[in-house]
């Protein structure tokens, strides 16, 4: 149902060939026109996955400069999931996670371009119930890019965080400057995560990010 494009993410020293939606709006278009029983959960189904946002290069940006050998990864809200996919490169143990029923056929298309293998895949809802043998506050990294965009995602968003940072690991989010940033920063602080932040530019100097760092207090 989705027209496909392929092309290389040269991010972090890592260059990936990632296959992904060719034009968004073309596929929210024909999302839309699929009738009234998609209309009802358009939000759920519209194909944010399919792209990769410039918060998720400044996300990888920062992975890179991490020693993640051996670490544990869960991405929340992975879309096309280059931040799991570059984690997965350096080393790491990576469950990469989100809500959209397509998300996992691209990153199965992902890793066989990549030539990853170990990177296991989750539904998860953030509203949701825990994915099996997905275990809370077990993981040394929690990490998201541009998963904050409507007025309840501040408060499920740090709940999820929470939820999975484990005792001495940290969160990272990436996000482009929208609106819901301060919200969630009020949100972790409310549910004990101490909240740091900073800026990240991409390779070519042109892929801001804010980056903030979390922590249990
Ligand atoms: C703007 S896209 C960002 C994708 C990717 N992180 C990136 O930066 O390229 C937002 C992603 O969040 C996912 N998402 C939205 N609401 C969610 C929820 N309640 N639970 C899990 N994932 C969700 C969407 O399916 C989508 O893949």
């Amino acid at each position: 149902m989705y027209t496909l494009r392929r092309w290389v993410e040269s991010v972090g020293g890592h260059a990936l060939t990632i296959d992904g939606i060719a034009n968004f709006e073309d596929a929210c278009t024909v999302l839309a026109n699929r009738g009234p029983e998609v209309h009802a959960n358009y939000q759920n189904l519209c194909p944010m996955f399919g792209v990769t946002w410039p918060a998720a290069r400044g996300l990888c940006q920062r992975l890179s400069t991490t020693s993640l050998r051996g670490r544990s990864v869960l991405e929340l809200g992975c879309g096309l999931a280059l931040p799991s996919l570059v984690a997965a490169k350096m080393g790491a143990r990576v469950v990469a996670t989100d809500q959209h029923p397509d998300t996992e056929a691209f990153l199965r298309r992902n890793m066989h371009n990549n030539g990853i293998t170990a990177l296991r895949y989750e539904t998860f809802d953030w509203h949701g119930t825990l994915p099996a043998g997905v275990r809370e506050r077990s993981f040394d990294h929690v990490i998201g890019s541009d998963v904050l965009y409507t007025i309840e995602m501040p408060d499920i968003l740090a709940r999820a965080y929470e939820r999975f940072i484990g005792p001495n690991g940290t969160g990272w989010l990436t996000d482009p400057g929208r609106p819901w940033l301060t919200e969630f920063i009020s949100a972790c602080e409310g549910l004990g995560l101490s909240v740091s932040d900073d800026v990240v530019v991409g390779d070519d100097g042109k892929d801001d990010a804010f980056l903030l760092l979390l922590r249990r207090t």
